[in-house]
């Protein structure tokens, strides 16, 4: 049976689309076939993060409004077999409602393991769209309180929107700049205080963030990606340390 995961932020920039193409390769290798919907319209990256970008013609606003077959708008990514993607549409003015990209999804899911999308920061109508056809959640924050802050807003939106498995993802953690702002008592109190569950820690890592950005993620790999992996797998219902055990926090 497909599942429909959307990732969300209350805050911008903590690293939904990076975590979004980093967990849709890890849930390739594990023989999943995979559709990525980027759903930030006017600010879509992961076609860029999977090197794909001269190859757009069309987009998900161009799939629900009949400018284009569906299949059309849905493109093979060369750099790791068995992940698809379905690009945002370029400008903000063409974002598409809920209703329409929740009837979009129906329609395909069954052709994928897993629907990702990758919802833009904030409860407004870009996240309900890209809500409105997920099963479960991921809430991606960094280890601060704006973005601690803005975890609880996103949940408290998804449990109204029916989204009931909502997962916490801490991403870009660095233990000694996390010990040297002295905010919190240790990681325990931060995932008490978000009132999410933890399913995953991501290191910060630059090259973590090189490889999405040249456009090389599937293809290259490095040490900090097994979050990713872990990640995947504790989705399959797996239960690897998380690396909040190894990172000893
Ligand atoms: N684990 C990480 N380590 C280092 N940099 C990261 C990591 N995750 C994301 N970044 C960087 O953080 C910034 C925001 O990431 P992005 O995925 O675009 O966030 P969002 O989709 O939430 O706006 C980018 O510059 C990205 O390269
Ligand atoms: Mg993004």
């Amino acid at each position: 049976m497909s599942k429909v995961i959307v990732l969300a932020s209350g805050k911008g920039g903590t690293g939904k689309s990076t975590v979004s193409v980093g967990l849709a390769v890890a849930l390739v290798k594990l023989n999943k076939k995979v559709l990525l919907v980027d759903c930030d319209s006017g600010m879509r990256g992961v076609d860029l993060m999977l090197g794909v970008e001269k190859e757009l013609v069309y987009d998900v606003s161009d799939a629900v409004g009949g400018g284009c077959d569906k299949s059309a708008a849905i493109y093979v990514t060369r750099n790791i077999y068995g992940l698809y993607m379905m690009p945002a549409a370029l400008s903000a003015e063409d974002e598409v409602s809920p209703a329409v990209l929740r009837q979009l999804i129906e329609e395909i899911k069954d052709d994928y393991d897993y629907i990702l999308i990758d919802s833009p920061a904030g409860t407004g109508s870009g996240f309900e769209a890209a809500a409105a056809s997920a099963d479960s959640a991921l809430i991606v924050i960094n280890p601060e309180p704006t973005s601690v802050r803005g975890c609880l807003n996103i949940h408290r939106k998804l449990t109204d929107m029916g989204v009931d498995d909502i997962r916490l993802v801490i991403n870009r953690f660095e233990p000694e700049r996390f010990r040297a702002m002295n905010i919190y008592r240790d990681l325990d109190q931060l995932i008490d205080i978000s009132q999410t569950q933890l399913i995953a820690i991501v290191p910060e890592d630059v090259r973590i963030a090189a490889i999405a950005q040249k456009g090389n993620s599937g293809r290259e790999s490095v040490p900090s990606m097994a979050a990713f992996v872990n990640l995947a797998a504790r989705i399959e219902g797996e239960n690897p340390p998380l690396a909040k055990k190894i990172l000893g926090i």
